[in-house]
């Protein structure tokens, strides 16, 4: 047989294994890890022990194909490696990763060193490989493969908070260990020296390198897809190019790390490309890449457990030895990040507050998977470093890796069962309860109303009925005997109702394309926040959520800084225009959410429940309606634009549904359908470009709002635009803080601030100026400035207020004037500067 057609014969008949084992993993209820790794050994024993075995035909060259089998180390990682990490990636939920990058960045890089040092050094003592050697081991298994742990938590309804924190720090303690092993192996095989300041340096510089390579990488990618039109398959082709070049360009040529390379490419297509492809295309390349991964690492399990039989007679006592002090050695390595470093971050609130019986889930389901192996495979097949290197590596990475699986991976479960975790709590089994009697009911409605239209005999309607009547009574006993719930469980109950109904609102509105993907993620990362915020602290855990998702987001800030260091505007109009679609569409969906509260939740959580429900989402009303109110007040014309731009959105949805209508009743042909739908498209598009926010930063535009301004001829004027900087203030800003030093005026444009000085608070408007007291009296400011809305200033700084006064004697005697008058006491009510 040709050596092509048994190299097939092989991956194709492991890939036909593959496929049959996932069913089985779930019968039995294991890890689908697990029963790879189980199915994986079994099969090496065949290939490796099988010689006398009286094999022939299609079965016999099969096990000669595997026997054949020969990977190179380099082989491995460039082909599985990019596949798993870009998957990984590619598939978290980048938007609620970056609310927590910083404590998943420090669990991961940290449990990696921890790890490292603790497996190396407690090993070293008793292995007589070298400590190089054994920190290599202790690299290779500080790798954690979540998805047991996630898995787990998503059945047990935990936070989704904790979750990606889990997702997270193994994504990046991935690409640290990887990179970290790297590193050391160069170090056995003498390429690079071996001292702890220079392998820092090298380690930090190769982690930014990557990360860097990656990102370039990923954008560049998404500057070609213009030149793809849409096309899904040319578009999904891309992002696999480029998981392999960036990953073979950063090792081969940049010299830094290709896999941090691989996992940011991938966050970054996770981010950008949900907002970039269309939701079909998005769908179908996540497919594509989880089948891929699937593959990846199911392959890799399978050859790395076939070499398990052989390793296991290569093995000796003394390898047992080392397994039994590197099993404890990594569960204490892990075990000070979780009880050591993660409260610490949890105290100064940095990171989520993990319960301890979350804590031992996480540790004890902290399995090592497909990335361990593959690593373990490449040292053992790596000719150039010492025999008793390899060995040592590969016999007890393998057996640390197949320890997780067969021990903690079987014995999760019962791990779960004694943690009382494996039932639903309390609140979630009430939630249960009243869903199903809330459905039951409805069902028997249904029915009572189908059976009289299609006139049904009454005896088996009533005969139906009944039955679900007893399912409905039983439900309700059951309920009642085992549940006492107090008024904070039911008001938990309905807030994390409703911030499922908010998540799914906003989804559905994406769907209707009434809204764009980019404000639709950060909409339901926020109903996400809601959700968590419940889940741990009832009403108060909502309502700090609720603050939360109003507040300015980070880009916003970054933006606003940029606005205020270096004058631009453009990225900060933007965020403005997305604050306000965003707003716009929560304000809509609370409406929504306030109807579903009183038709339905009412009823399953009672009145009084259902009253202080609306409450919350009132007050959350309230604090939206005055967001979009300073918005509209400072950029009407935006915001009919935005407004009448949904309603057009809405009716082309509408219109489309409806031609799909007409098509399905035969009342016109697919070809007026296909030729309705091209217009309706070309309507689309217009319709999802957003037009511009203009936020009227232009400084002649601010300067003919002032009035003092108005008296000067063009020629000083010009010469006074020239010292004035626009700046745009947020409702509720301290723009000056009282006892602060003076270093600049400002005149208002346009909005309105706050002087709070006692007894009473004098308000200024558009032409006003403030903050001339410090600079005329070379004083410290004497009162806190807010701004009450969005303000257009003009900014004026000490240097060139003395330059514009010395020539312009009638605007100082004006700003003197104010200045002493505003001093007098008793504090004028308000001092218009006109
Ligand atoms: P300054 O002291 O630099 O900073 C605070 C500013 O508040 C002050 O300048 C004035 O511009 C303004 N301010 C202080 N007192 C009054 C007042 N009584 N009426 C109006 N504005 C005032």
């Amino acid at each position: 047989m040709p050596e092509i057609a048994v190299t097939i014969l092989g991956i194709t008949g492991l890939l036909a294994l593959v496929s049959l084992l996932p069913p089985v993993a779930n019968r039995l209820n294991l890890p689908f890890s697990v029963l790879l790794a189980l199915a994986g050994c079994a099969l090496g024993i065949v290939v490796f022990f099988g010689q006398n075995l009286p094999m022939t035909g299609l079965l016999g060259d099969f096990v000669v194909a595997l026997r054949g089998f020969e990977i190179s180390p380099e082989a491995l990682l460039y082909i599985f490696l990019p596949t798993l990490l870009f998957e990984a990636a590619l598939m978290i939920d980048v938007r609620r990763l970056m609310d927590d990058v910083a404590p998943i960045l420090l669990l991961a890089v940290v449990a990696v060193v921890v790890c490292t040092l603790v497996v190396g050094f407690a090993l070293s003592a008793f292995a007589d490989v070298g400590l190089i050697a054994c920190l290599l081991l202790g690299a290779i298994v500080a790798t954690t493969d979540p998805v047991a742990v996630v898995g787990i938590f998503r059945d047990l309804g935990a936070p989704r908070r904790l979750s990606i924190l889990v997702e997270g720090e193994s994504l990046f303690n991935d690409a640290a260990a990887i990179a970290l092993s790297v590193l050391l192996t160069a170090m056995l095989l003498g390429t690079r020296s071996a001292d702890a300041v220079g392998t820092t340096i090298a380690f930090l510089k190769n982690f930014v390198g990557g990360g860097i390579a990656g990102y370039v990488a990923a954008r560049g990618a998404f500057a070609l897809f213009p030149f793809l039109r849409g096309l899904r398959f040319a578009e999904i082709t891309l992002t696999v190019a480029m998981a392999y070049l960036v990953y073979v360009v950063a090792e081969r040529y940049l010299h830094v790390s290709g896999v941090v390379a691989v996992v940011i490419a991938g966050l970054v297509t996770g981010w950008h490309g949900r907002i970039r492809v269309t939701p079909t295309t998005w769908d179908s390349l996540v497919d594509m890449w989880a089948q891929l991964a699937f593959w990846a690492s199911s392959l890799i399990f399978l050859l790395a457990a076939m070499l398990v039989p052989r390793l296991l007679t290569d093995a000796t006592w003394d390898d047992a030895l080392l397994l039994a002090i590197l099993v404890p050695a990594a569960l204490v390595a892990r075990a000070l990040v979780l009880y050591g470093l993660l409260p610490l971050l949890s105290v100064s609130r940095v990171a989520a507050r993990v319960s301890n019986s979350y804590k031992l889930v996480i540790l004890w389901g902290g399995l090592r998977g497909a990335v361990s192996l593959a690593l373990a495979l490449a040292v053992s097949e790596n000719t150039s470093l010492p025999g008793n290197v390899r060995h040592f590596v590969a016999v007890l990475a393998t057996g640390f890796v197949l320890f997780t699986l067969l021990v903690n991976g079987t014995t999760l479960q019962l791990l779960l069962r004694l943690l009382h975790l494996d039932r639903l709590s309390k609140v979630d089994r009430a939630v249960r309860d009243r869903a199903i009697m809330l459905s039951l009911d409805a069902i028997r409605q249904r029915i009572s109303a189908v059976a009289e239209s299609d006139r049904i005999a009454p005896a088996v309607t009533a005969r139906i009925c009944e039955t679900f009547a007893q399912r409905i009574s039983d439900v309700r006993r059951t309920a009642a005997a085992d549940l006492i719930l107090s008024d904070a469980d039911l008001l938990q109950i309905g807030l994390i109702t409703l911030a499922t109904r908010e998540q799914e609102l906003h989804l559905q509105r994406y769907k209707e394309r009434v809204v764009s993907r980019k404000s639709v993620q950060v909409l339901i990362a926020r109903a996400g926040w809601l959700l968590d915020g419940a889940k741990t602290g009832g009403r108060s855990g909502y309502e700090a959520a609720a603050q939360r998702g109003f507040s300015f987001t980070v880009t916003f800030r970054l933006a606003l800084a940029l606005h205020r260091r270096l004058g631009f505007t453009r990225w900060l109009a933007q965020e403005l225009a997305d604050r306000f679609e965003r707003l716009l569409i929560v304000r809509m969906g609370l409406q929504q959410l306030l109807a579903f509260n009183e038709r339905q939740l009412m009823a399953l959580l009672g009145s009084a429940i259902g009253e202080e429900m609306t409450l919350i989402l009132g007050k959350r009303v309230t604090g939206i309606e005055q967001g979009l109110a300073a918005l509209r007040l400072q950029f009407p014309e935006f915001a009919r634009t935005l407004e009448s731009r949904y309603l057009e959105r809405v009716a082309a949805q509408l219109e489309g549904a409806e031609y799909g209508d007409l098509l399905a009743d035969s009342i016109i042909s697919r070809e007026v359908h296909n030729d309705l739908g091209r217009q309706l498209s070309a309507r689309w598009q217009d319709l999802e470009r957003r037009p511009p926010l203009d936020i009227e930063l232009r400084r002649e535009q601010l300067i003919a709002r002032v009035p003092l301004f108005g008296a000067l001829d063009t020629q000083r004027l010009h010469a006074i635009a020239r010292l004035l900087r626009p700046r745009l203030a947020l409702p509720g800003e301290r723009i000056i803080a009282r006892g602060a030093r003076g270093d600049s005026m400002y005149f208002i444009a346009s909005g309105a601030v706050e002087v709070q000085i006692a007894p009473t608070p004098v308000r200024l408007g558009s032409g006003d100026f403030f903050g001339e007291i410090a600079l005329v009296m070379h004083q410290p400011r004497n009162a806190d400035v807010v701004a009450l809305g969005y303000c257009h200033l003009l900014v004026l700084r000490q240097r060139d207020f003395e330059r514009l006064l010395a020539g312009n004697p009638d605007l100082r005697t004006r700003i003197d004037t104010v200045a002493r008058e505003r001093l007098a006491p008793p504090p004028a009510a308000s001092t218009a500067a006109q």
